[in-house]
């Protein structure tokens, strides 16, 4: 019997022993193309040899340079070197540990910056576990069910779902618009409202661009009332959609950024970023924890940022999203059950219905399973686990990319 709780459930059987860029091996020696990332995170592959390089460096130096006492080199420079990747005029950075924390450090500014409590977020977003990022999830009942009541102060607006709407992506951008404006008029006044909390990418609703029009919608919105444009680019950023930020495809300039995930490849290091002005409106002392900015997950950082920048991986991503969009679509075109293919980069969700055209998670499950059993490891999202998301890692080359859909065309075919 296995003395881990019965609450945490992995979606494989695999006991993963040791991992090589996109692949994963477990204790008998099978090898499994790893088209999960670890939900995103490693961008720069599993245990890339720079990564593991910085992070066995710093530990012989100093593991624990508690952030709240003393400041330490592996973190300034982190620091500096967001700034040259960053948006706009933000230069200001806060580390934490994960993304609902960074969340919540987010949730934290908006309210002390602004003086206003309210917050705006989006139908189908996930921003995590925490009560004040569960607040804002409405991706599943899952991280709110049983914990209520959340945080007050959240109201909701449509996010252009035009998938699940039926309608075209330009009409489901121009309703969403108006029903934020609604929202603005019937639930949430701007002089109540600090901030719109938002995934540019919306990630486990079903992997949802927002578009363009509805994004630069929102940014003359905030303009217009004084609202603070926050982005949580944990799971889409960092390259994966093949720019730096997923924002950058909607050309908008937020006014806070929300990044985890792919910042370390792996080490639990996540972060807000904002103008410095409007950090310092926070109050002193609303930033901090134990772990922060640890200096063996900075170290990491600053090699995943050497690694990303050396091999190119944002356009590598958005070369190889471009092949592995195309052999996906290719499927959808072969098998009645893949319905359409929707996504950026290497953040690409795959629809699975039934006869009658109906969300099917039960067959997107067998089909994960039965890619399992070609040594293709993959993951699901959306309402009813009906989406099943490929996740490849950014170092992958288009051989594996290849590979990949190869194996499940396999699972299609035989499942
Ligand atoms: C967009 C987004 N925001 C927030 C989170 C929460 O991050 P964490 O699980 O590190 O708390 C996630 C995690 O999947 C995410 O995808």
């Amino acid at each position: 019997m296995s003395h881990l709780s019965p609450l945490l459930q992995q979606s494989s059987d695999i006991i993963a022993e040791r991992g090589e860029g996109a692949w994963l091996e477990d204790r008998d020696g099978r090898r499994y193309l790893d088209f999960t990332s670890g939900i995103g995170v490693t961008g720069t592959g599993h245990c890339h040899p720079r990564v593991v390089a910085a992070a066995r460096e710093q530990m012989g130096r100093l593991i624990h340079g508690q952030y709240t006492t003393v400041a330490h080199p592996a973190m300034l420079e982190l620091a500096d070197r967001l700034n040259d990747v960053l948006p706009g005029d933000i230069d200001s950075v806060a580390f934490v540990n994960s993304g609902s924390e960074a969340v919540e450090m987010a949730i934290r500014l908006v309210r002390h910056a602004t003086g206003r409590s309210n917050i705006i977020a989006f139908d189908g977003g996930f921003h995590g576990r925490t009560v004040g990022a569960a607040s804002l999830t409405t991706s599943t009942p899952k991280v709110r069910s049983g914990f209520h009541p959340m945080m007050a102060g959240v109201v909701h607006s449509p996010f252009p779902h035009a998938y699940r709407y039926g309608w075209s992506q330009e009409e489901a951008e121009r309703f969403c618009l108006a029903e934020f404006d609604h929202v603005l008029q019937t639930q949430s006044a701007p002089n109540d409202t600090a901030a719109v909390f938002i995934e540019p990418v919306q990630g486990e609703y079903g992997y949802y661009p927002a578009g363009r029009e509805f994004m630069q919608g929102l940014r003359e919105r905030c303009d217009a009332h004084g609202l603070l444009l926050v982005v949580d680019e944990i799971q889409a950023g960092y390259g994966r959609t093949g720019r730096f930020w997923s924002h950058e495809h909607f050309d908008i300039t937020p006014d806070v950024v929300i990044t985890a995930k792919g910042l370390a490849s792996g080490f639990p290091l996540s972060a807000i970023a904002a103008p410095r002005e409007l950090m310092a409106r926070g109050r002193p002392g609303s930033q901090g924890g134990t772990y922060g900015g640890n200096a063996v997950a900075c170290a990491a950082g600053l090699a995943t940022l050497d690694v990303i920048q050396q091999e190119n991986l944002v356009d590598r991503a958005a070369e190889n999203g471009r092949l592995m969009h195309a052999r996906l679509d290719a499927l959808a075109d072969e098998y009645p059950e893949v319905d359409t293919i929707r996504g950026l980069g290497l953040m690409q969700g795959m629809e699975i219905v039934d006869q009658a055209g109906r969300a099917d998670g039960e067959r997107a499950g067998h089909l994960v399973k039965a890619a399992e059993a070609e040594g293709l490891l993959l993951l699901r999202c959306g309402t009813h686990g009906q989406v099943i998301r490929w996740l490849p890692p950014l170092v992958a080359d288009a051989e594996e990319i290849e590979e990949g859909i190869a194996r499940f065309r396999r699972a299609l075919e035989k499942d």
